[in-house]
């Protein structure tokens, strides 16, 4: 049996196997509030498996911090209910479920951080995009950080990952990955600061450090993950040398003993391969520097995540697309049975319609054999 099925500890949990689900905002909380819809349970629940683990979707700290109109947040209490009925439906069938923290810095719009200008290290030219009642918009120019206010998004990343342990979740990750706040720290494209939190990379991951200390605070090292994603194009983010920059950060996370590293291959863009012949490469030259269990992201199907589990450059392969189609995806990988195609219509917002609504394998076939039964009686 490939090593893919196999039993593995992550952190303070065993799996049984290391076919993970990557973390999609799906743009489907109820509005206004953000507040986490009966249809996300379902789709949670269904992608469960027995000691598989899911990543849930990107839950915005504090106001400050959203991005997209739709996107899930956790930060106040009409929010609790939703989220534990998540972590019920995922609980209920015996998987593990983390949820990723984030703070989009300079990716948003005005219309939703409280009517105030995005944040960010710096301010550099950025022409990306924040989602509003309006759908796809350019993001509003943002202004840089105060050095006394960045205590203050420390503490709403621990308020949110006290949420996250309240709403029953079994750890969280922190987004520092696809240009997001964390990142735009960390890369020397986006920081341009001269204090202590830039210039070089022991300043530059300094806010890295504290965010991820302050989950820590909450949860304990082996229940914290962190998701990088070097070389990475979304959000317009770039450094002059990403190879030295994510080997420094992988052994500064080595260093805490967290449950695991999350790298998105350079290969995808956000939701879309953008170079469909590339092979994994971050993995490859991180795991030297990083000795807990890596989850390897981006443009992965069977064979290759087979392989890359295999080669010992990952331990755990995390599919997004794909598992949005397919809510038994391990089940399905593990024996070899064809995939649902996604429907990337239905990526950002929508309803239950090419969401919750993907059936298993088992389902599918026996709907196939229920329509032959009705056409030969009808015949
Ligand atoms: C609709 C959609 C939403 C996504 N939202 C997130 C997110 O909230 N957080 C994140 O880290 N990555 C997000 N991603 C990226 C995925 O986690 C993953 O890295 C990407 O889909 C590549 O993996 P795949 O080739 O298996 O799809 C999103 C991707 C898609 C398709």
């Amino acid at each position: 049996m490939a090593k893919l099925f196999n039993p593995l500890q992550v952190g303070a949990y065993t799996l049984s196997h290391r076919v993970t689900l990557a973390p999609m905002t799906r743009l489907r909380t109820t509005q206004p509030g953000d507040v986490p819809s009966a249809m996300m349970a379902d789709f949670y629940g269904q992608r469960a498996s027995d000691g598989g683990l899911e990543i849930v979707e990107a839950a915005s700290v504090s106001v400050q911090a959203r991005s997209y109109l739709g996107a899930a947040s956790i930060y106040h209490d009409d929010q609790m209910e939703g989220w534990q009925a998540i972590t019920k439906a995922v609980h209920a069938k015996g998987g593990r479920v983390f949820l990723q923290l984030i703070h989009g810095g300079r990716q948003s719009h005005v219309e939703m951080t409280g009517g105030v200008d995005p944040v960010a290290p710096s301010v550099v030219p950025f022409d990306g995009v924040a989602v509003t009642k309006d759908g796809f918009v350019p993001a509003s120019p943002h202004r840089a950080l105060g050095i006394d206010e960045i205590p203050g998004i420390v503490e709403d990343f621990r308020a949110a990952a006290q949420r996250a342990k309240d709403a029953g979740f079994d750890g969280v990750e922190l987004h520092a990955a696809n240009g997001y706040l964390v990142d735009q720290f960390i890369q020397d494209g986006t920081n341009q600061r001269s204090d202590s939190y830039g210039g070089p990379i022991q300043n530059r991951v300094r806010f890295l450090r504290e965010t991820l200390e302050a989950l820590i605070s909450v949860w304990g090292a082996e229940r914290v993950g962190v998701r990088i994603s070097p070389s990475g194009e979304w959000g317009g983010i770039s450094d002059s040398d990403p190879e030295a920059t994510f080997s420094y950060v992988a052994s500064v996370l080595d260093s805490y003993k967290i449950a695991y590293l999350h790298v998105i291959e350079p290969r995808v863009k956000g939701d879309d391969t953008l170079h469909h012949d590339h092979a994994p490469v971050a993995t490859k030259y991180l795991r030297k520097h990083f000795s807990g269990p890596i989850i390897a992201a981006g443009g992965f199907d069977r064979e290759s995540a087979i392989a890359i589990v295999e080669s010992g450059d990952a331990d755990l392969v995390a599919f997004g697309r794909h598992f949005s189609s397919n809510p038994d995806l391990p089940y399905r990988l593990k024996h070899d049975l064809p995939l649902t195609p996604y429907v990337r219509a239905a990526f950002w917002g929508g309803s239950e319609k090419a969401y919750s609504d993907f059936l298993t394998y088992e389902e599918s076939q026996a709907l196939e054999t229920r329509t032959t039964v009705d056409e030969a009686e009808n015949a």
